[in-house]
């Protein structure tokens, strides 16, 4: 484990302890948590903090692990409600307790884990009170609408600080950015669970009637946590199958094994680097597995040919960008990785195929998709050239080609990724010397870019 996660990990437990505390003291529990029996005497919060906690713990049960790593559950909504009815020190306890998994029990988790994944409900969940409190206060006289509004209002904090919190966890474990991980995760979720924030409200007010009414509320958020799992396993489905197929044209030729994969990671990077949105860098990651899908329609005598191509072999390989589109197209789901596959080696300066676009007339995405599939293929053996570039050498042509071939705001972006990292930077060409090379290029577009051997059907 990192220093800075295991500072960040003490930082949230020490904050939840203090938090827990402190409104302990400030709020005592309120009379609303409480439960009648008969022979227990008239109200007893003790026994309506162990329903909650109990209720809690088996909404906790069984989390669903979001794509990026963020684990779902559907215990906001008794959560929510506990909190509600008994307030911030009533819902931190419940959250602490009720939060415990089997798994944490049977010593599987490191106490570390056990303490941030108790921390990040705690804090959230104490937040959620003080906001309802805070809000329940000022608003006390508009009635019942108010609490609503407050226990609403108490459920979008605990979301996004309960989602903020997971997200920081797995920026410090796996490297991947912050705004890249809540926004990732939280699209998935965040509907959903406010969506069960009113569940939570209903269930407390219910609870107010007759406790036991309350149970029903177990059909509701089953059916939540199996949609969750359904989501993410269909996505999780998809992405394997479309792996499969992007295997399956790999494999065809040995020397291109794993090339999509890579250029995938590649193109990831650089959206990234390039700031693009979630959606941008998931068609990314798609589009780059799927780029060459088209591949499959060229037959083998031309696709696995050591020597130069002749015209018509040439003309049937660079084909194989709108082959790939067509076999894509009837997946709805896949719409936007479309102008990725088709354009993927369109050049810059427009003497690219299929359709000769020129500069932003190519798809923003096509375009860095074009850089990582040229630096991978560069710096991979192909039948044509047997060793491989370094990938000095391959960012040097990438510079070189730079306003030609490429984009030259993607090779910029494409430096800054970890691909380029220590590597000698030549930096931007110079405008005037691009002129003859682009006449140069135009006159001979079927033969790529680069001297030392890029070939187009990278
Ligand atoms: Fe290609
Ligand atoms: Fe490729």
């Amino acid at each position: 484990m990192s220093r800075g996660l295991k500072l960040y990990i003490a930082g949230v437990v020490a904050a939840s302890a203090i938090a827990l505390g402190a409104t302990t003291l400030a709020f005592p529990i309120q009379g609303g948590i409480g439960v009648g029996f008969g022979f227990l005497g008239d109200q007893s919060v003790v026994i309506g903090l162990v329903f909650w906690t109990v209720l809690t713990a088996v909404a906790s049960a069984l989390p669903v692990e979001m794509p990026r790593g963020s684990l779902v559950a559907v215990s906001i909504a008794p959560l929510i409600a506990a909190t509600a009815l008994g307030g911030p020190a009533a819902g931190g306890w419940v959250a602490l307790l009720g939060t415990t998994e089997a798994r944490e029990i049977r010593g599987r988790i490191p106490w570390y884990g056990t303490l941030s994944n108790h921390a990040g409900i705690v804090l959230p969940t104490i937040l959620a009170g003080l906001v309802i409190h805070v809000f329940g206060q000022a608003t006390q006289d508009f009635g019942a609408i108010a609490g609503f509004v407050a226990t609403m209002l108490g459920s979008v904090a605990f979301i996004l600080l309960n989602a903020a919190l997971a997200a920081g966890v797995i920026t410090l474990r796996s490297g991947q950015p912050f705004s890249q991980v809540l926004r990732g995760d939280a699209r998935g979720f965040s509907v959903p669970m406010t969506g069960l924030a009113p569940l939570g409200w209903l269930m407390g007010q219910i609870y107010s009637i007759a406790w036991w009414a309350t149970l029903v509320f177990a059909v509701p958020l089953y059916t939540t946590r199996r949609a969750y799992h359904q989501y993410v396993e269909m996505r999780e489905m998809f992405t394997q199958t479309i792996g499969a197929l992007a295997e399956a044209v790999d494999k065809r030729d040995p020397y291109t094994s794993k090339h999509s994969l890579r250029v995938k990671e590649i193109a990831g990077d650089i959206g990234r680097v390039m700031r693009l949105g979630e959606a941008d860098l998931e068609a990314l990651e798609w589009g780059g597995l799927l780029h060459d899908v088209g591949k499959i329609g060229v037959r083998d005598d031309v696709l696995l040919k050591q020597e130069q191509l002749t015209r018509e072999e040439r003309i049937k390989m660079n084909y194989h960008p709108v082959l790939g589109a067509e076999i894509i197209a009837p997946v709805t789901r896949l719409k936007r990785e479309l102008p990725i596959i088709r354009h993927h080696h369109e050049w810059y300066n427009g003497s690219g195929y299929p359709d000769r676009l020129i500069a932003d007339e190519i798809p923003l995405l096509a375009r860095v998709l074009h850089v990582a599939d040229a630096f991978e293929a560069m710096t991979a053996a192909r039948p044509y050239r047997m060793t491989p570039l370094t990938p000095e050498i391959a960012l040097g042509e990438l510079r070189k080609f730079s306003g030609i071939q490429f984009d030259p705001r993607v090779v910029d972006a494409f430096v800054k990724t970890k691909w380029a990292a220590g590597l000698h930077d030549p930096g931007r060409p110079e405008p005037a010397r691009q002129v003859p090379l682009i006449t140069q290029v135009a006159r001979d577009s079927a033969s790529t870019a680069t001297s030392s051997g890029s070939r187009p059907d990278n």
